[in-house]
């Protein structure tokens, strides 16, 4: 049988108090929507409907092809919010999974749990229980609405907290907003879920619906309470950032990988680490990060979309869109932007920069250098404080430097301009020439002033 997801996001999230609308608030690097299409997706095996409304346009541009979208417009309450996908969805399913976008920390296990218990439930009896919510159990309530049950267990009605009698306020069940429902009851039902004095339809009254027609509800309370965390402040936001990063950082310790301190390692979702890795406290990976087996990362580092080899060492970094293949050390104090390519075994020491660049095999940039729009050969020694001058005011230029060159500190390379393989600039030069390969070039502008001894 046939379960699809929806999911309630059309809700501007006012708590937020943010000109960003709730659901795309990042939580850990992205946006806080992706979260449940990914559980919920991987929970029913179907592709999810998003009911979006406020900022419409917006949220379908970040989720893209990941869910089909129904429009909500007004918003009129989570009740109005299902109601929008029974077009798209009547007849196409066999049962509902509803959650919220502000829901971000459920895994797929707990959605696993709750389709379970309803599809066991609807095989006993397919007609007397068409509803199967999930509950979190707290003293905690955080204005969550309160899940009252009758004498035999069964649940009786979803009071929200506005409305709460002090007897129900002390309950300690709550709803989370997450339930699965046989959808031709559910289709049925939520046309007669009645206006509430604030304009709104609710989508807890179904609840009271199903009891008054003599239906069953049942509750499942979700195994962790730590899931169940709304987010409907900014206050909620960092909590919940708090609790996604724990339950990152436990797996990869548990895969493998140490951290020396996990209150100050902040790994994103998409983040790969290798065995025997050694994350240093205070650092960031971020986006598609992947690092091999075997590495220092930080103390201090940040690294965002970097791909990082084995046995590499990268101290007091920042680096994006960067390659380091194996055995590569970096820093203290490097910075590698787009398309720094360093290959097995470079050296880049203390306060270098490298853009667009590839540094070959064993090449080695000790101090103070930049780098921006240059190949480099195997085994070149940039002397410190060694500037290619790439960017002309109009153009980036290129720089190339042969296998074995030795650039002499402080050496200007005024792109475009190549330096010949085994060529020796010396301290100084501003090279605005090539230098032939094997030759010694120095001087303001350089000029080679000599065929080297021992070159060929
Ligand atoms: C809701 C539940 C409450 C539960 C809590 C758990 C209702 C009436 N209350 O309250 O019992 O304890 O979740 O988190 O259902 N949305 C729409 N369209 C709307 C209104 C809301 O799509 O017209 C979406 C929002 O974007 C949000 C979700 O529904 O993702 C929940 O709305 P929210 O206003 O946050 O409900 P809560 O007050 O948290
Ligand atoms: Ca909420």
């Amino acid at each position: 049988m046939k379960t699809t997801a929806v999911i309630l996001a059309a809700g501007q999230g006012t708590r937020m108090r943010s000109a960003l609308p709730k659901v795309l608030h990042p939580l850990l690097g992205r946006p806080m929507v992706r979260y449940s299409i990914d559980t919920v997706q991987k929970a029913t095996g179907e592709k999810p409907v998003l009911v979006i409304g406020h900022a419409a346009e917006a949220v379908r541009q970040q989720v893209g092809e990941a869910a089909d979208f129904v429009l909500q417009e007004p918003q009129l309450g989570t009740g109005h919010a299902l109601q929008q996908a029974a077009a798209r969805l009547r007849g196409q399913t066999d049962f509902i999974l509803a959650t919220t976008a502000d829901m971000a920390l459920f895994t797929v296990e707990t959605y696993e749990r709750l389709l379970a218990a309803h599809q066991e439930r609807f095989a006993r009896d397919p007609q007397g229980c068409p509803i199967t919510l999930l509950s979190v159990i707290s003293q905690d309530a955080r204005g969550f609405g309160r899940v009252v049950r009758k004498p035999d267990g069964e649940v009786q009605a979803v009071v929200e907290e506005a409305q709460a009698t002090p007897e129900v306020l002390a309950l300690q069940e709550l709803n989370t907003s997450v339930y699965c429902f046989t959808a031709d009851w559910l289709w049925n039902a939520l046309p007669r879920i009645p206006l509430s004095p604030k304009g709104e339809y609710y989508l807890t009254d179904l609840i009271g619906i199903a009891v008054s027609d003599g239906l069953s509800v049942q509750a499942v309370a979700v195994a962790d309470p730590c899931e169940a965390i709304g987010i409907n402040t900014r206050l909620h936001l960092a909590e919940a950032e708090a609790i996604l990063r724990q339950r990152i950082n436990q797996a990869w310790m548990l895969a493998g990988v140490s951290l020396i301190d996990p209150h100050t390692t902040y790994i994103e979702p998409d983040v790969i680490i290798g065995q025997d890795t050694v994350i240093w406290p205070n650092t960031y990976l971020h986006g598609s990060t992947r690092i091999g087996e075997n590495c220092t990362i930080g103390p201090n580092s940040i690294l965002r979309d970097t791909l990082v080899g084995d046995r590499c060492r990268v101290l007091v970094a920042v680096t994006e869109k960067a390659i380091l293949e194996n055995d590569v050390e970096i820093g203290p104090f490097a910075r590698l932007r787009k398309g720094a390519h360093l290959a097995n075994g470079v050296h880049m020491g203390n306060f270098g920069e490298v853009k667009n660049s590839y540094l070959g095999p064993g090449s080695k940039m000790g101090h103070v250098s930049y780098l921006g729009d240059t190949t480099l050969g195997a085994g070149v020694n940039i002397g410190a404080g060694t500037v290619t001058c790439n960017y002309d005011g109009k153009h980036k230029n290129k720089t190339e430097i042969g296998d074995h060159a030795f650039i002499g500190s402080d050496t200007m390379l005024v792109a475009p301009v190549t330096v010949g393989e085994g060529a020796v600039t010396g301290a100084g030069a501003v090279v605005t020439k090539n230098v032939p390969p094997h030759s010694l070039a120095v001087g303001m502008p350089a000029r080679a002033i000599r065929k080297l001894k021992d070159s060929d």
